[in-house]
């Protein structure tokens, strides 16, 4: 395996005859220098534009072939992306370079949401959650509004796991033609003290740069903990005083809004609880919502489902998330069918599905 440094080559090493590279596709590896860590950092951003002028400012001059890793040094250090396409082979970045981010299509028999698809509809419920978004989309499409001091700043999603807070802002990047930065909190921890306030500084300085601009800080409560249990990790402090910082900003009109989202807001610091001007809750489905969410993955299914009263199902899943019912019951159902070769869903196995999730519930909370 070869390995780009990210630490610059000397000039000399320039000097050797390279092309100037037209074109390079680089595909997100994660961390291959960190043992026994698999995890990327959920990172990304709608404009194309916006990557490209993140990478070259950072690998001008490299020379590089196909297969080399590039390591970032801004946002995640050491994160890596591997180079699937350099024209011509074994070329130079320059500042003409063209550096695209390449994205796996994943084929999905008979699924037809996918995340560059995901809209605002296709989140059932959570209307106050819609509502905020839509406003969100008005101001960023508006300068004027957006520069004044009545742009929305800081908001939270909260409520219990699984119930639409990632899927939200995943339809809201979908949604507005700005750049959003989608970032796991726990991915800003960093290895060493001080890292993770940095992250957080080039993530809000990246964001001004591409302004008007999202933040969405999901698991907040990994990092925003609150004081007293701070001391666990020394460098949550820092962490916590940088994020309070940007959430000020110096002014107020610098085009960038953060969403935060936690299911935990008790645990969360209550000075960063105290910056966000707007709590959304997110529910768990009432009935005839919960009737919907069945009814959408159902429909989505590879294997068609047939003559199904949902009523029993509804019924029996009060205070079951969205994610409950996608993953434990019509997963369950889809999987028990590939197993046996069913060319259909009936009734039985969706009851067995649901069965099966309550005694994983119940087995779960016994241990809990
Ligand atoms: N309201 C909903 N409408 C349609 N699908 C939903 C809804 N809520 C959850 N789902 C399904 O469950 C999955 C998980 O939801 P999501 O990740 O958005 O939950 P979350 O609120 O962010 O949970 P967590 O607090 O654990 O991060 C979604 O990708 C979607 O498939
Ligand atoms: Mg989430």
């Amino acid at each position: 395996m070869e390995y780009q440094s990210k630490i610059k080559p000397k000039q000399e090493s320039f000097t050797k005859v390279a092309p100037k590279m037209d074109k390079l596709v680089l595909s997100p590896v994660g961390y291959p220098l960190k043992a026994g860590d698999e995890s990327s950092p959920y990172l990304s951003t709608d404009d194309p534009s916006l990557f490209q002028h993140y990478a070259r400012s950072q690998w001008i001059g490299l020379v590089v072939k196909k297969g080399n890793f590039l390591f970032d040094s801004l946002l995640f250090p050491d994160y890596a992306f591997r180079a699937i396409t350099v024209e011509p082979k074994e070329s130079q970045i320059t500042k003409n370079t063209r550096i695209q981010l390449y994205t796996e299509q994943k084929i999905n028999p008979g699924h037809k949401i996918s995340k560059q698809q995901l809209t605002y509809t296709d989140v059932i419920g959570q209307e106050s959650a819609k509502e905020k978004c839509q406003i969100i989309g008005k101001f960023l499409r508006n300068k004027d509004l957006m520069s004044s001091f009545w742009a929305p700043k800081n908001i939270l999603f909260w409520g219990p796991p699984g119930n639409g807070k990632t899927m939200m802002a995943k339809a809201l990047s979908n949604e507005i033609k700005s750049s959003i930065f989608l970032i796991k909190a726990s991915d800003l921890l960093g290895i060493y003290v001080g890292d993770g306030a940095r992250k957080i500084k080039n993530l809000y300085s990246e964001a001004r740069r591409s302004a008007p601009a999202v933040i969405f800080i999901d698991e907040l409560d990994s990092i925003a903990l609150k004081r007293n249990y701070q001391g666990i990790r020394g460098d949550v402090v820092e962490l916590v005083s940088a994020l309070l910082g940007e959430m000020d900003g110096i002014d107020s009109n610098q085009g960038v809004i953060t969403i935060g989202s936690t299911n935990q807001p008790s645990i969360l610091d209550s000075a960063i609880l105290s910056r966000f001007e707007d709590l959304i809750e997110f529910k768990y489905p009432n009935q005839s919502e919960r009737g919907e969410i069945l009814k959408l993955y159902a429909d989505l299914s590879p294997i068609p489902f047939n003559d199904i009263s949902w009523d029993i199902i509804i019924h029996r899943t009060d205070h079951w998330s969205g994610r409950d019912l996608k993953e434990k019951i019509i997963k369950g159902a889809i999987h028990h069918a590939v197993l046996y070769n069913l060319s259909r869903i009936t009734q039985k196995e969706l009851n067995d599905s649901l069965q099966k999730a309550k005694i994983f519930d119940d087995t779960f909370s016994y241990f809990s």
